[in-house]
């Protein structure tokens, strides 16, 4: 057996995965929500709003160098297997714990999982089908909650946002997703052996100060365009943003 699959069968290899793949996914996660401010940037002379603009950069970035679409495909490649790791290494460490909880003498009945393990199985199984979702939605335009129009990210985030039901539903999971970051950090914390009692206070101080902000950011999206803070939607010709 190779080095890799002792480290994946071990309980410790398992924790440092989830951490490894959670790192990943929460990099995702600071990149998208900067992506995402770049809503409130305005247009450019064209009248083609910036995020319109980013939008179609991801999808030609590393061209000519690169094929069209490589990087693109690359990185999602990545994401996905990190997403699909992380569900498989969590899910069989919950299984494992729950196997080793000792079984009391007085009563035979296992004792319940931990409340914050319940929640990051809660949590995290909203998360997954809220990806899924997502993608659905603001990627592929199959889930049609408002108009949608492939590459026209600003109309498509005002017109579903304008919806106090969709931008509520994103605002709610926003918030699930917040806790989750906020216990997966401390956890990875843990595992990497980066806590310490002399500066634990601080590490859970700079976990929540950070993922508060990724959370407020990405919220700052559907509540500025439900409360009607955002420009009217842009009107240009798409050959303007792709060049043919
Ligand atoms: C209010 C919060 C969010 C907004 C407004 C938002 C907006 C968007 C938009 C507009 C796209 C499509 C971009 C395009 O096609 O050019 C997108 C893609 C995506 N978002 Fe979000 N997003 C939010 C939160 C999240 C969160 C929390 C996650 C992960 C947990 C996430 C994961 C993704 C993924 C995986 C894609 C597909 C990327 C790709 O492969 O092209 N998003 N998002």
């Amino acid at each position: 057996m190779n080095r890799i699959q002792t480290l994946y069968k071990s309980n410790i290899g398992k924790k440092v995965i989830a951490a490894v793949t959670g790192l990943i996914l929460f990099g995702f996660l600071l990149g998208h929500v900067a992506g995402n401010l770049k809503v409130f940037t305005g247009s450019n002379e064209q009248g083609i709003p910036h995020i319109d603009e980013y939008g179609q950069f991801l999808k030609v970035a590393g061209e000519p160098l690169l094929p069209a679409g490589a990087l693109l495909w690359g990185a999602r490649l990545v994401l996905l297997t990190s997403v699909i790791l992380h569900i498989t290494v969590v899910v069989q460490l919950a299984m494992l714990s729950a196997e080793a909880r000792p079984v009391s003498y007085v009563k035979s009945k296992k004792k319940a999982a931990s409340l914050p393990a319940l929640w990051m199985m809660f949590s995290g199984s909203l998360i997954a089908g809220f990806i899924v979702f997502h993608i659905l939605h603001f990627t592929t335009g199959t889930i049609q909650l408002g108009e949608f129009e492939h590459g026209y990210v600003y109309n498509n985030l005002r017109s579903s946002f304008s919806n106090p039901f969709v931008a509520g539903g994103y605002i709610f999971v926003m918030v699930v997703i917040g806790i989750h970051l906020n216990h997966g950090v401390w956890s990875m914390f843990q595992t990497l052996g980066i806590d310490n009692p002399d500066r634990n206070k601080f590490l859970r101080t700079a976990s929540t100060a950070v993922t508060t902000a990724i959370i407020l950011g990405f919220i700052a999206v559907p509540a500025s365009f439900l409360f009607g803070l955002m420009p009217e939607a842009a009107n240009y010709a798409h050959d303007l943003l792709t060049g043919h």
